[in-house]
C-alpha cells in the first residue's frame, strides 16, 4: 500500500483539511474534485452543521432522488407516501399499484403486536438448576434496579413487559441469556433498550456477587454483551389486497383476469418454494419498505435484517407475502415485523424526515408500520405482475432509456423520437447513442 494513502489523526482533522488530503491523495485534479464535493454542502452552515454530526468523517452529502407514491389507499384512509431510492422504476410501480388497488378496495393493514427484544448473553458456572429456581427473584431485581430508565416510557405506556432467562448450556457450556421484551411505544428504542439491558448485566452481576444462596465460583457471572434484538418476531405488522377475480381484469397484456391470477399464485408459491426466487421476491418487497424507511429517517439496515430471518423463521428461507385464490377471490398478503419509530433519532433530526411524516399526517409508530408494509405489498403486487405478464424489463427499459438519455443530453425533440424508435427495440446504451447521432445528423442536415 503506498505510504501517503495512509494517515493518522484523520478524524481530528477539519473537514477542509478532510477533503484537501482525499482529494490530494486519491484523485488526478484535486482542485476541481474539492470543487465538486463542496457544491453537494448546503449554502446553510447551520443547516450543513446538522448534516456533518450525524456521522464521522464527514466530506459532503450523498444526495438520493426524493419521491411521492399518491393514492395509496391504507384502511379508507389516502396517503401520498415518500420513497427514497435511486431505483429507477421503483417509484413508477409503487403508484402504478397504489392506483389500481384505490378502486379495488385499496390495501387492509393491521398491527399484530409490537414488542421489541435484547438480551443479556453471560456465562456462568454454576448449576443451571440453581439458577432457575432464584430467577424470579433475580427478575425482581432487574426490575426494581431499573426503575430510573423506565418510568418515563412506562408513564407513556412502555416498558419492560417480560424477561426470561434462556438456558444454551447445551450448545455451549455456562451459556445463558437475559431475554427481554420492551414496548418502546412511538420510538425505536434502541437505546432504551440497550441502556436497561447494561444495567441489567450490572444488576445480574451485583445480585449473583452479593447473594448467600451461591458460593465460590458460582459468585463470578461473566457479563459478554448487552444488546438489541434486530430481530423482533413480536413486533408484527400485516398487509393484505384482494379483489373478485374478474376485477383483476388487466388489459395491458393480453391475458385474461384469470390466467393473470394463476400466474401471480404460482409465482408467489415460487418464491415460497425456491430461496434463490425467495430472494428476489423479498428484494422487490423492500424496494418498497426501505424507501419509506429511509424517507421517515429510519433503520433501514435494521428493517431489513428483521425481515429476512423473519422470512426464515420456519427454517428455510421463504416468500414473505402469500397469495391465495379461494372462492373467485384473489388475496395477496404481506406479514412482515417491523421496527421504527417517529419519535427520537434521525426522525426528528433530519429536515426531509420531518417533512416525510408531515407529508404523512404525522403517524405514530403503528400507523407508519401499516404504511410501510402497504408499500412492501404494492411493490411485490407491481413487480411479480409484471415478471408474470410483460417480464420486468418492459418498464425498466423506458426508464433506463430515460436516464441513457438524460446522460446524452438529449433535447424534449430528440427524447420523443427516441421513445418512438425505442417503443419495440432493445435498448442498450450503444444503441441509444447511435440512433442519437442519427438523429443529430439528419437535423443538421436539415437544417
Ligand atoms: C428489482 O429491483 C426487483 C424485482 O427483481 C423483484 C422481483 O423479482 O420480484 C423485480
Amino acid at each position: 500500500m503506498e505510504s501517503k494513502k495512509q494517515i493518522s489523526g484523520f478524524s481530528k482533522l477539519s473537514k477542509t483539511a478532510k477533503l484537501k488530503w482525499i482529494a490530494e491523495n486519491f484523485f488526478h485534479n484535486p482542485e476541481e474534485v474539492i470543487r465538486e464535493l463542496k457544491n453537494y454542502w448546503f449554502e446553510d452552515k447551520a443547516q450543513q452543521k446538522v448534516f456533518d454530526e450525524f456521522s464521522e468523517n464527514t466530506l459532503t452529502n450523498f444526495i438520493l432522488p426524493y419521491g411521492v407514491v399518491p393514492n395509496v389507499l391504507i384502511n379508507g384512509k389516502t396517503y401520498c407516501v415518500p420513497m427514497v431510492i435511486e431505483e429507477s422504476s421503483v417509484v413508477a410501480a409503487a403508484a402504478a399499484a397504489a392506483k389500481y388497488w384505490m378502486t379495488r378496495g385499496g390495501v387492509k393493514t393491521e398491527v399484530i403486536e409490537t414488542l421489541k427484544t435484547g438480551h443479556v448473553h453471560f456465562k456462568w458456572p454454576g448449576n443451571n438448576e440453581k439458577l432457575k429456581q432464584l430467577f424470579p427473584d433475580i427478575r425482581k431485581a432487574l426490575l426494581a434496579g431499573t426503575q430510573d430508565l423506565t418510568c418515563n416510557m412506562e408513564g407513556r405506556g412502555g416498558g419492560i413487559k417480560s424477561i426470561e432467562l434462556k438456558d444454551f448450556t447445551e450448545q455451549e457450556p455456562h451459556y445463558y441469556q437475559l431475554f427481554a421484551r420492551f414496548e418502546t411505544c412511538d420510538s425505536m428504542g434502541a437505546n432504551f433498550i440497550n441502556s436497561i439491558l447494561e444495567q441489567f448485566g450490572t444488576i445480574l452481576q451485583d445480585y449473583i456477587k452479593q447473594s448467600d444462596e451461591f458460593t465460590g465460583l458460582e459468585k463470578e457471572v461473566d457479563v459478554i454483551m448487552c444488546i438489541l434484538s434486530n430481530y423482533t418476531p413480536d413486533c408484527i405488522v400485516k398487509a393484505s389486497v384482494q379483489c373478485k377475480i374478474n376485477e383483476l381484469l388487466d388489459n395491458s397484456n393480453g391475458i385474461d383476469a384469470g390466467q393473470l391470477a394463476e400466474r401471480f399464485y404460482l409465482a408467489v408459491r415460487m418464491a415460497e418454494i425456491d430461496p434463490f426466487r425467495a430472494t428476489t421476491h423479498n428484494k422487490g418487497i423492500f424496494n418498497g419498505i426501505d424507501a419509506v424507511v429511509i424517507a421517515t429517517g429510519n433503520d433501514f439496515r435494521a428493517v431489513e435484517a428483521d425481515g429476512h430471518t423473519y422470512a426464515a423463521r420456519n427454517g428455510k428461507y421463504s416468500s414473505l407475502t402469500t397469495a391465495s385464490i379461494e372462492n373467485d377471490v384473489f388475496k395477496l398478503s404481506l406479514e412482515i415485523p417491523i421496527s421504527i419509530g417517529t419519535v427520537g433519532g434521525l426522525t426528528n433530526l433530519h429536515p426531509m424526515a420531518r417533512k416525510s411524516l408531515e407529508l404523512l399526517g404525522n403517524p405514530n409508530a403503528q400507523e407508519l408500520m401499516q404504511i410501510i408494509a402497504a408499500t412492501g405489498l404494492l411493490q411485490n403486487f407491481s413487480a411479480v405482475r409484471s415478471l408474470v405478464t410483460t417480464g420486468i424489463q418492459h418498464g425498466h427499459m423506458k426508464m433506463h432509456l430515460m436516464n441513457i438519455l438524460n446522460h446524452l443530453c438529449a433535447t424534449e425533440q430528440e427524447a420523443n423520437l427516441a421513445m418512438d424508435h425505442f417503443e419495440d427495440k432493445k435498448v442498450s446504451f450503444s444503441s441509444v447513442r447511435n440512433f442519437l447521432s442519427s438523429v443529430r445528423n439528419k437535423l443538421i442536415v436539415n437544417s
